[in-house]
């Protein structure tokens, strides 16, 4: 038996967020998420599910002609085609309201985050050493030590074009 596959992407409603809310504290420090030096209200912003909670994609759609970004990735079964499926249905989203990029930062130390992203598309677009030490005088939930036993220090932004 392989795993399951995706069966549905949704649109995120109001029933979602304490479940989203508990997420967010116990993986990502909870509430704001700062990304490249911005607070963001991820419970506030509009996001896509995966399935029956089995992942979510929560962004910034990309008002006044900044360029959409995506905040959060979080599949909770990984490997099965969660994360993929999340972006896909995101740039359908996206594309259907006249976008044509989609910009994600990650940390340094988030091998499997920068495979993942480069192997469907997106491309290296700017590295800020530093930020992250930077981010944790604002947010000390922020390790000191992240994925692979790798030392957190700095923020990669990639670039999808589509
Ligand atoms: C990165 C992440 C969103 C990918 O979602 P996913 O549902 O596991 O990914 P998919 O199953 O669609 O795709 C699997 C691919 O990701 C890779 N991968 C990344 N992390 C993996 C993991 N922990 N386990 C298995 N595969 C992983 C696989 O090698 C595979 O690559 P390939 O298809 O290009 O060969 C997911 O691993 C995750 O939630 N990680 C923790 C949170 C995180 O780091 N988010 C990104 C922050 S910017």
């Amino acid at each position: 038996m392989g795993t399951p596959p995706v069966t549905s992407i949704r649109a995120i409603e109001a029933v979602d967020r304490p479940w989203l809310d508990t997420l967010l504290r116990e993986h990502w420090g909870g509430e704001p998420m700062i990304v490249r030096g911005v607070e963001h209200r991820a419970l506030e912003l509009p996001a896509l599910i995966a399935g029956d909670r089995e992942g979510v994609a929560v962004y910034e759609p990309g008002a006044e002609h900044r360029v959409p970004e995506l905040l959060l990735l979080h599949a909770l079964r990984q490997g099965g085609g969660i994360g993929t499926a999340l972006i896909a249905a995101l740039v359908d989203v996206l594309r259907r309201a006249g976008h044509d990029r989609l910009l994600v930062t990650t940390s340094n130390d988030n091998l499997a985050a920068l495979r993942f992203y480069q192997r469907r598309g997106f491309r290296l677009h700017a590295i800020r050493c530093g930020a992250v030490d930077e981010l944790r005088a604002r947010k000390p939930t922020i390790p000191l030590v992240g994925f692979n036993d790798i030392q957190l220090h700095d923020e990669i932004d990639l670039l999808l074009t589509f």
